[in-house]
């Protein structure tokens, strides 16, 4: 089986207050999604890389004009939501001859700050693995569940997990797995959950967070800079 990755770029990345989608924003010099794909470039096993842009997208091509063809390609299939962004790059996959039981790395544009070695962790840990994984962080804070802007109860904290991505998958059963979830899954993993199997969790970093909102920039901009 061959490992791709897939990268949903298609977000209008609005909590970001930029005036253009978050993935395009420059940081240390470069739209932000060429920082991810640099790092994905790194992973030698990954026998090709897809990014999943927007149909009406006119930003992906100079962003991504250094990228090595043919192992990167860019498709204008995104949906309205991530998850249709996804299911429509795994169709694009097949298309291009990955077959269901190849392995899919779905991973976040809009976390560029992941590096090859944290990537090959996740393929180290789910390449002999019946169902996949992903990179996850242990919740550090105490949570709080909220009921009209008062807490309504703490949640217990021990034995949780924030999900990252990349979530690694077969390709047929993630294609089989969102088709059934419809667009509201916001990971993959959920939606292999609700088929009654349980991805692993492997310990991510918290360098590899999601650029979100404003003040993520600025840190994404130092932590790159370095
Ligand atoms: O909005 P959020 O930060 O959760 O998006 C995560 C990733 O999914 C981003 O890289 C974004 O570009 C992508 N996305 C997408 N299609 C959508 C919405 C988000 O590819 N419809």
């Amino acid at each position: 089986a061959r490992l791709h990755a897939l990268v949903p770029c298609a977000g209008s990345g609005s909590r970001a207050g930029a005036p253009i989608p978050k993935q395009y924003v420059t940081i240390a010099g470069r739209p932000l999604v060429a920082h991810t794909l640099t790092a994905l470039e790194g992973v030698e096993r990954l026998a090709s890389i897809l990014v999943v842009v927007a149909p009406d997208d006119t930003r992906a091509d100079a962003a991504l004009a250094d990228i090595d063809v043919p192992r990167v390609a860019i498709a204008h299939c995104g949906g309205a939501q991530r998850a249709e962004s996804v299911a429509n790059g795994l169709s694009v996959l097949r298309e291009r001859g990955a077959a269901p039981d190849d392995w899919v790395l779905v991973h976040d544009a809009a976390r560029c700050l992941v590096r090859p070695a944290w990537v090959d962790a996740l393929i180290d840990a789910c390449i002999d693995d019946p169902v996949g994984g992903l990179l996850a962080l242990p919740v550090a804070d105490t949570l709080k569940a909220e009921q009209g802007g008062r807490v309504r109860v703490t949640v217990d904290r021990r034995g949780m997990w924030q999900a990252q991505t990349p979530q690694m998958f077969r390709l047929g059963l993630l294609a089989e797995a969102l088709a059934r979830a419809g667009s509201a899954v916001t990971d993959e993993a959920s939606a292999i959950e609700a088929l009654g199997h349980a991805p692993g969790l492997v310990p991510g970093r918290i360098e590899n967070f999601k650029v979100t909102q404003a003040a993520d920039f600025a840190l994404a901009e130092r932590l790159l800079t370095v």
